[in-house]
């Protein structure tokens, strides 16, 4: 196996104030990450942070467009403007970007004055799907967006949810997401089964991808029965798109129900992230807001736990920590990010 990557592209300066070691925000950079949802972003500007930089989203006839949210003009937060005229307006003194960043007016200027070439913002890439505005903060991606074509072939009923916002990094989240050993310790109030042992299995590596299956006795969702707690055997399908993508599908064997849950944790800074989740019920059994607020209880059991994990980063030496074999999982993500480039000092 060989894990060829696009040479990284970024050499950008870094944030003010970044939280990462220079190499983490390098690889970070490189990557897609959601930094709003599609539905945040309509006819004002808005300000998120990803990766501790600055960026102002703004919806202009081309599409979303991202750019530092600092005016060249005065370094005015951009995000505290308006869209006027398919274009985002500082609110300081009026001046005019277009969807390329360039100042296409200065309302101060006298007529038939030049606008100076410098009055261009530090754009970056940003592109809309799932439901979610994506931001790369590199010149070029390292990757591409997940492949995820339950969300949009029509094949259930689709729920967005609201993105919440962990005191965690984004690499201890994921791992929790992926870990089936603490299913009925933590959600014993939503899916979590008794408690069972973990039998061995393995996890397929590529140089994108890590996935693995498990057979899981879990609590009937009481979004599916309407009754509870009873139990039932189901396959569980993890596939997780590096660096913080992850998805699972839930298959009831007996029925073909599928449920699937897709999540982003979306890097704030090295400890703080939001979540970004789609849950999919291709059986069409459950309305999208019992949906959502099934996946916010889900997530209330998780966050205390991970939100106090140490230390907040994922230890990417795998001595760091112990493992037991139903980590299997971990284990590879942490190799798998290291092989990324992350954890300057990982040893795999
Ligand atoms: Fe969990």
């Amino acid at each position: 196996m060989s894990f060829p990557t696009i040479p990284i592209q970024t050499k950008r300066p870094l944030p003010k104030n970044c939280s990462f070691s220079a190499s983490d925000w390098n690889v970070l950079s490189s990557f897609w990450h959601p930094v709003a949802l599609s539905s945040e972003v309509k006819d004002k500007p808005v300000g998120v942070q990803l990766l501790d930089a600055l960026v102002v989203l703004y919806r202009t006839p081309e599409g979303v467009n991202a750019a530092r949210d600092v005016c060249m003009h005065r370094g005015a937060k951009l995000s505290l403007g308006s869209i006027r005229d398919g274009a985002l307006v500082c609110g300081f003194h009026g001046f005019h970007y277009n969807c390329e960043g360039v100042c296409v007016r200065i309302p101060a200027l006298p007529t038939g004055s030049p606008i100076p070439n410098k009055l261009r913002l530090q754009t970056y890439l940003c592109a809309e799907r799932y439901g979610f505005v994506w931001v790369c903060l590199a010149e070029k991606p390292r990757a591409s967006l997940p492949d995820w074509p339950s969300i949009e072939n029509g094949s259930g009923t689709v729920a967005v949810v609201p993105p919440g916002t962990w005191q965690s990094s984004a690499a201890r989240h994921v791992e929790n997401f992926n870990d089936i050993c603490h299913v009925p310790w933590v959600h014993t109030g939503t899916f979590g089964g008794p408690e069972t042992p973990i039998e061995p299995y393995d996890v397929s590596v590529t140089d994108t991808r890590l996935s693995f299956q498990a057979d899981i006795t879990e609590r009937v969702r009481y979004t599916e029965s309407g009754a509870g707690p009873t139990y039932r055997q189901a396959v569980y399908s993890y596939e997780l798109t590096l660096p913080f993508a992850s998805s699972v599908k839930v298959l009831d064997p007996n029925t073909s129900h599928v449920y699937r849950i897709y999540d982003i944790a979306s890097p704030v800074s090295a400890s703080c992230i939001r979540i970004f989740q789609v849950v999919v019920d291709e059986s069409r059994l459950t309305p999208a807001e019992a949906l959502i607020d099934f996946t916010m209880r889900i997530n209330a059991e998780d966050a205390p736990q991970v939100e106090s994990q140490s230390p907040d980063q994922l230890p990417l030496d795998l001595r760091d920590e112990i493992h037991i074999p139903a980590d299997r999982m971990s284990i590879e993500y942490r190799r798998a990010l290291a092989r990324l480039g992350l954890g300057a000092q990982a040893v795999s």
